[in-house]
């Protein structure tokens, strides 16, 4: 099969399209021949090294972990799913999955049904960015009507997805972009969701009211901030998106209903995914970009 390798460590250019063997499904995964797969910045940064490369390991290893496909063989002990249902998933973050490549092998309740009325384009841009705004704001911070949640970096992948969700929960929304950070003067919000970070992480804790919810996702939180949230009574939590099948479902639950709707900027064949990873790191991209797998 096809697959784009991190080769060694550092800029796009380490990205190679190299054949090799199809991967073989174990007992409880499924075999996906992948149709598309969506590109996230942490794929860029662990291409550099940094991002979840420790976890990852050396170099070389097929990048990306948002995908989504037909089935084409499942493992032993897989009740779930049968040979040409269609899936989305996540696997095996924040171990290498080996999204951007024709086939994939992973555990089969890492995926969900491709929800109806949304192409396998659009859900191969849902899962790390759907799952990451879903655990914040319903698992970790158990957002509910009436709450105000403050969404730093709305216009990319994760936040234009948590804007969404956010309000498909009943809560009034607050948002900044690049180019319109007047939401940062915010007071007493009851969540803020950093998809930023940087200085702009101990900025946001004076938008939280006391006793409420700073989500560091995108840098974590060093020591400054934790001291300072601690001082202001904001309780600060660092979180990492996990695979979640169960997640999944509920996400293709909003997709159906209409209430949620993934922008797709760009596709790219996923010869380009090199292309694809500078037009990302340029920065501007609304939403998200899409890598598409051709099969011969
Ligand atoms: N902890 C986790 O599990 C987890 C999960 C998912 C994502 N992340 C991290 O969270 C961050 C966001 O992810 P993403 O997929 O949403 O990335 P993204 O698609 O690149 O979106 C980031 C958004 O923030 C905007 N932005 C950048 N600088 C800004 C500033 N100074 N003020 C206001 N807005 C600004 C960007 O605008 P421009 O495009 O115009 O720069 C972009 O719209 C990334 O660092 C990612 O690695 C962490």
């Amino acid at each position: 099969m096809r697959a784009v390798q991190v080769t060694r460590f550092g800029g796009p250019e380490v990205l190679r399209c190299v054949e090799m063997e199809r991967p073989a499904p174990i007992s409880t995964e499924v075999l996906v021949r992948v149709v598309a797969a969506g590109v996230n910045p942490v794929d860029c940064k662990t291409r550099r090294g940094e991002g979840v490369a420790r976890w990852v390991g050396p170099p070389p290893f097929i990048a990306g972990w948002d995908v989504c496909g037909m089935v084409e063989a499942v493992g032993y002990g897989v009740t779930r799913f049968s040979v040409g249902d269609m899936v989305y998933g996540m696997p095996r973050f924040p171990r290498a999955a080996g999204a951007y490549a024709e086939y994939v092998a992973a555990p089969s309740r890492q995926f969900a049904r491709l929800p109806d009325g949304i192409s396998p384009t659009e859900a191969a841009a849902l899962p790390l960015a759907a799952l990451t705004a879903w655990q914040c704001l319903v698992d970790t911070a158990q957002i509910r009507g009436g709450q105000t949640v403050l969404v730093h970096g709305a216009g990319g992948g994760v936040g234009h997805l948590a804007v969404q969700i956010a309000k498909a929960h009943g809560t009034r929304v607050v948002a900044t972009s690049r180019h319109d950070r007047d939401a940062l003067q915010s007071h007493d919000v009851d969540v803020a969701l950093d998809l930023v970070g940087g200085l702009d992480t101990r900025e946001l804790i004076a938008t939280v009211r006391h006793g409420g919810l700073l989500l560091a996702v995108a840098d974590g939180a060093d020591d400054g901030v934790k001291a300072e949230a601690k001082r202001c009574g904001v309780r600060v939590e660092e979180p990492l998106v996990e695979p979640d099948g169960h997640a999944l479902e509920e996400i293709a639950k909003l997709v159906r209903s209409g209430t949620l709707k993934v922008t797709v900027q760009e596709t790219l064949p996923l010869e380009q995914a090199a292309a694809a990873h500078e037009r990302l790191e340029r920065g501007g991209v609304r939403g998200k970009l899409v890598l598409e797998v051709a099969h011969d």
